[in-house]
C-alpha cells in the first residue's frame, strides 16, 4: 500500500475543466470517498491517477513516485468500475487469475492467491462457474477479487456498487469497510451516493464543478460545512437553507426571509447587516419550548412517519421547511407549530459565494 498526492492537478477537455486544480493527500491504508454530483469530476480524477486518463496539468504521486508518465500497467494500481466487465468465457477462477497470468506468474503461485481471494470473499464455490450464471452481488465480488488478488499499493473504486439493489449493496459496502481493515490498503472510492460517502470513508471529500470543497472526517463535514453547497449535499434530508436578508437591532439580529422572521442573539456568527442564507438542519427543529431557542410559527403540511422519526413537511409566514422528530404520533396535517432551534444550530453562510460566516 502506498500514500497518494495530487498537487494542483487540472484536466480540460477543450477548454472545459473537468478537475479544476485539485490539491489532495492520502494516507497509506487511509479510505478516502470522492462524494459529489454527476459531473463532478470524480470519475475523471480516479482515471487520471489510475493512469486511463492524460493530465492537463498538476502531479500525481503514489508513494515517493511522480507518476505522470508512468504507464497505467504499470503503476500499481487496481481500478473496479460499476460495470463488471469480467470475461464471459473464462471461469470466475480464470477471471481472477488473469491479471497474474499476464504477468507470467508461475501457475502454483497464481492457484494460491485465487483460492485465498475466494475465500475472502466468500465465492469459493462459484470457482468453476461461468460469469453469467452468476448473481449481481456475486458478479461484484468477482470484479473486486480480480483487484484484491493483484496486491496493488492502491484500489480505486467507481460507484462499484450501483447496479445492485438496495439491500445487496448495504451488505456490500460493510463488507468493502471489512476488507479495507483487513488489507490494511489504500482506497479511494467514488460515489455521487452521500449516504454511501459518510458510512465508508475515513475522510470524505466533496467535489462540485471540478473542485474540492470540503475534506474531512464525514461527522466533521456534517457538522462544521464550510459552505452552503456542501451544507446542502451532506444530509439527508437535506439542510433547510433560507436565503435573507440579517439587519443588525439594539436587542439582537432580525432576518428576514421572505416574510418569514427571525430573532437571533447579537452573539451569532451571523451578526452582520446584509444578504445571507441561514442553514437549519431538519433534526435541529424541534416541537419543545426551548430557553434561549429561536422560535418561528408553522404549518404542518405533510406527516411522514419512518418508524424511529416522524418527518415534516412545514409551511411559515416565508420559506417551507422540514424538520425530522424523534417518532411522534401527536402531529397531524393542518396542525399549527410553534417550531424551535437552538441559535448555535443555525449556520450562517455567504449569500453570494456561499462561504461559511463564522463568528
Ligand atoms: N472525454 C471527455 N470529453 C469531454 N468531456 C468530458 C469527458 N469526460 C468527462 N467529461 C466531462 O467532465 C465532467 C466531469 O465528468 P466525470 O465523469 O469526471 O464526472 P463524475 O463526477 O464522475 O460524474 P458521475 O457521478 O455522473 O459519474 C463532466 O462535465 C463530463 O461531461
Ligand atoms: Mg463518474
Amino acid at each position: 500500500m502506498s500514500a497518494v498526492r495530487l498537487e494542483n492537478l487540472t484536466k480540460r477537455f477543450l477548454s472545459f475543466a473537468a478537475v479544476d486544480a485539485i490539491d489532495l493527500s492520502i494516507d497509506s491504508g487511509e479510505f478516502v470517498v470522492l462524494v459529489g454530483p454527476s459531473g463532478s469530476g470524480k470519475t475523471t480524477c480516479l482515471r487520471m491517477i489510475a493512469g486511463l486518463e492524460t493530465v492537463t496539468s498538476g502531479s500525481i504521486f503514489i508513494g515517493d513516485r511522480d507518476v505522470a508518465d508512468v504507464h497505467a500497467k504499470d503503476r500499481d494500481v487496481a481500478m473496479v468500475f460499476q460495470s463488471y466487465a469480467l470475461y464471459p468465457h473464462m471461469s470466475v477462477a480464470e477471471n481472477l487469475g488473469f491479471a497474474l497470468k499476464l504477468k507470467k506468474m508461475p501457475r502454483t503461485e497464481i492457484e494460491r492467491r485465487v483460492r485465498d481471494v475466494a475465500a475472502i470473499l466468500g465465492i469459493v464455490e462459484e470457482l468453476p462457474r461461468k460469469p453469467k450464471t452468476l448473481s449481481g452481488g456475486q458478479q461484484q465480488r468477482v470484479a473486486l477479487g480480480r483487484a484484491i488478488v493483484r496486491d496493488p499499493a492502491v484500489f480505486l473504486f467507481d460507484e462499484p456498487l450501483s447496479n445492485l439493489d438496495a439491500k445487496l449493496r448495504m451488505a456490500m459496502r460493510s463488507e468493502l469497510i471489512k476488507l479495507h481493515r483487513r488489507l490494511d490498503a489504500t482506497m479511494i472510492y467514488v460515489t455521487h451516493d452521500q449516504i454511501e460517502a459518510m458510512t465508508m470513508g475515513d475522510r470524505i471529500v466533496v467535489m462540485n464543478e471540478g473542485r474540492i470543497q470540503q475534506v474531512g472526517a464525514p461527522l466533521t463535514v456534517y457538522d462544521d460545512p464550510d459552505n452552503a453547497f456542501v451544507a446542502g449535499f451532506i444530509g439527508s434530508p437535506t439542510m433547510n437553507l433560507l436565503n435573507g436578508t440579517m439587519e443588525r437591532r439594539d436587542n439582537g439580529l432580525a432576518f428576514q426571509a421572505d416574510g418569514l422572521t427571525l430573532a437571533l442573539p447579537p452573539t451569532h456568527a451571523a451578526a452582520r447587516d446584509g444578504a445571507m442564507t441561514l442553514g437549519i438542519r431538519p433534526e435541529f427543529l424541534g416541537l419543545d419550548p426551548n430557553h434561549g431557542a429561536v422560535e418561528l410559527a408553522a404549518r404542518i403540511e405533510a406527516v411522514e412517519h419512518l418508524g424511529a422519526d416522524t418527518i415534516l413537511e412545514l409551511s411559515t409566514a416565508g420559506p417551507s421547511l422540514i424538520a425530522k422528530l424523534t417518532r411522534n404520533d401527536r402531529v397531524h396535517y393542518g396542525d399549527s407549530v410553534r417550531l424551535w432551534a437552538a441559535p448555535d444550530k443555525i449556520l450562517a453562510f455567504d449569500s453570494v459565494t456561499g462561504e461559511r460566516l463564522r463568528a
